[in-house]
């Protein structure tokens, strides 16, 4: 091989990438306050009234479902003198702040102040909670810190048919288990082993043995902002045997740190990378299924997965993060190959292309 053609090479990012705090704090602005960000099923705020407190990129969000149906997000920050107000989860349609119990409702406007009558100029219109942009995208609720963000299904154009085929009964499922780790490694770290099945067969034992998900069948296409894994299985299908897709294995993994997979059998879970600290995240799997459908056996399975796919990728993570950190690393190559088969590692370029738009770098 020439000199030439090994520069041509894609290569993995520079070690400061993953190892330097200002450029995790960066990242907070350029990446995760700007993007759109996962906070929950629909199901956690289906009537009026329902809420949750969620964090994103640093901010404590209060999304709510409003007395008037729409869904809303506000942050956590009181009018009067910012404390924050609501935590936990739960139905209500007043939100009382504990400092001084301004009251505001569930459109985010103040209605009740104590005092406010005897204070010169006051107006509770003038004072409601600052909101910020959120969407449902196929039963996936998700929020933008960013006012001028584009809207969810213009920034993952083509992703909503891709959920509706494969997962059509995602908006009605509930949550039935979480498997939840928090890992010694950079979020990318963790994307970039989610995004390349260049060592399932060598990892991942169970998952793709025989009569199970086909590694050699395994495809990551990335559309822009969003990729699409499909693999063919030999898993026994359960539950929506109507679907035309239910025995494969589908994944669709949005930019930055989110993914939705289709889990043969009809089983669906969504996953998520958060930012800890630039060397630790917290990785979790949420399971969805239909009401009252879950057996024992699925129970048995959500274990396994946790017990294997799930563990045998943490050390792997783990160990890129310690090499990393060595004096001795320096940019890898991605083995990109020909025809984009489950062994290469476009995908892991594709979002390294994305991370370097986002933050405006070359590195
Ligand atoms: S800070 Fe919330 S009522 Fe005063
Ligand atoms: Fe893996």
């Amino acid at each position: 091989m020439t000199a030439n053609a090994t520069s041509e090479l894609a290569r993995t990012l520079p070690g400061k990438a993953y190892c330097d705090e200002r450029v995790f704090v960066r990242e907070r602005e350029a990446i995760f306050a700007r993007t759109w960000q996962y906070v929950g099923h629909v199901e956690k705020v289906r009537n009026p009234g329902d809420y949750f407190v969620a964090d994103v990129a640093g901010e404590s969000l209060l999304v709510v479902r409003s007395v008037g149906g729409m869904l809303r997000a506000f942050f956590n920050v009181c009018a009067h003198r910012g404390a924050r107000f609501a935590s936990g989860e739960g139905c209500r349609k007043r939100f009382s702040c504990p400092y001084h119990a301004w009251s505001y409702d569930t459109e985010g406007r103040l209605v009740g102040a104590t005092n406010a009558d005897d204070v010169p100029g006051f107006r509770l219109q003038d004072y409601g909670l600052q909101a910020c942009r959120i969407e449902e995208l196929h039963g996936l609720v998700f929020v933008n810190l960013d006012p001028g963000a584009a809207p969810l299904r213009e920034d993952m154009a083509g992703l909503c048919e891709r959920l509706v085929e494969y997962a059509p009964g995602l908006p009605e499922l509930t949550f039935v288990h979480r498997t939840q780790a928090d890992v010694h490694g950079n979020w990318k770290i963790a994307v970039e082993n989610y995004s390349e099945c260049y060592h399932c067969a060598i990892v991942h034992k169970s998952f793709f043995a025989e009569g199970k998900v086909s590694a050699a069948s395994y495809r990551i296409v990335p559309y822009g902002r969003w990729h699409e894994h499909l693999a063919q299985s030999g898993y026994e299908v359960r539950g929506d045997e109507g679907s035309a897709h239910a025995g494969e294995f589908g994944a669709w993994w949005m930019w930055p740190n989110f993914a939705v997979q289709t889990h043969p059998g009809y089983l669906v879970n969504v996953r998520q990378w958060v930012p800890l600290a630039v060397d630790s995240s917290r990785v979790t799997v949420d399971w969805f299924m239909p009401v009252d459908a879950a057996t024992d056996e699925h129970r048995a399975e959500f274990r396994e997965h946790a017990a294997t796919v799930f563990q045998e990728d943490i050390p792997l993570i783990e160990a890129v993060q310690r090499g990393i950190e060595s004096r001795a690393y320096k940019p890898g190559p991605l083995m990109v190959d020909r025809d984009k088969t489950g062994m290469s590692e476009h995908a892991v370029q594709a979002i390294q292309a994305l991370w370097r738009k986002s933050m405006e770098t070359n590195i």
